[in-house]
């Protein structure tokens, strides 16, 4: 790994409805001010060498929100998915993580395009957590390994903690930095499995003025974190 960089970031971008309202906007507008942030951040960052990136963009919960909140966020999505195109020249790989249902179709549609027109890149990987559930992602995960034991695809004793994250939404590695900003101290089950050994790092910045600058903050403070992994702390002799 590169100069102890971690190789998969998540961000959980908090704040947008109250980085709005401050300045007297719509909590739309908030969630547009976050877009272009993201935007930015997801190109920058697998320039700066970080191999994966996972955001939380809408969860299962966030679908109480007002209709009217909910549609324009599903709106600012379509645009937003067709906006990364331009992470195709990029070479970035598209996946989301969630439950289909109960997604508008062109949501899925504009979901299903990007992901297809970016199967093939290999320069980085942005996982976007959309109507995602880090306990539904679990029960979703026990039911499909359920039913390979029923086909008779793998025995009982195959699972292990391997199959079981080969197995959730995506297939990808743990995280290593786990970003949440606008003050909030909680995972609100973001990818819950893959978050394991995650080291946290909070921020009082609402999203929209997270910027790279900020995301390069943090990754310097995990670059001093000691890591042990349930080890215990080695000292140089
Ligand atoms: C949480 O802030 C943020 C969201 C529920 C939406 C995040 C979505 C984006 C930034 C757009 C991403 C778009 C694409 C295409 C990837 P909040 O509304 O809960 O803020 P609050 O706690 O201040 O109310």
């Amino acid at each position: 790994m590169n100069d102890n960089l971690p190789n998969h970031i998540g961000i959980i971008m908090d704040g947008n409805g109250r980085w709005a309202k401050m300045r007297g906007l719509s909590r739309s507008k908030g969630h547009e001010a976050g877009y272009k942030v993201i935007k930015e951040i997801s190109r920058l960052v697998f320039e700066r060498g970080v191999n994966i990136l996972s955001i939380f963009a809408f969860s299962t919960d966030n679908f109480r929100r007002s209709d009217e909140e909910v549609n324009n966020l599903m709106n600012l999505f379509i645009k937003g998915f067709k906006n990364l195109q331009t992470h195709k020249k990029d070479n970035i790989k598209i996946v989301f993580s969630g439950r289909r249902e109960p997604l508008r179709k062109d949501v899925l549609k504009a979901m299903d395009e990007i992901t297809n027109s970016t199967k093939g890149n290999t320069g980085g990987i942005l996982n976007i957590c959309i109507n995602y559930g880090g306990q539904a992602e679990i029960v979703d995960t026990t039911k499909k390994l359920i039913s390979m034991v029923q086909n008779g695809d793998i025995y009982i004793d195959d699972i292990n903690e391997e199959i079981i994250r080969r197995n959730l939404y995506q297939d990808l590695p743990s995280i290593d930095l786990l970003i949440r900003t606008s003050g909030e101290k909680r995972l609100s089950g973001f990818m819950l499995y893959n978050s394991a050994y995650a080291e946290y790092y909070f921020t009082d910045l609402y999203f929209p003025d997270f910027t790279m600058e900020e995301l390069e903050k943090a990754i310097e403070v995990y670059k001093k974190r000691d890591r042990r992994f349930g080890d215990v702390k080695r000292f140089e002799s």
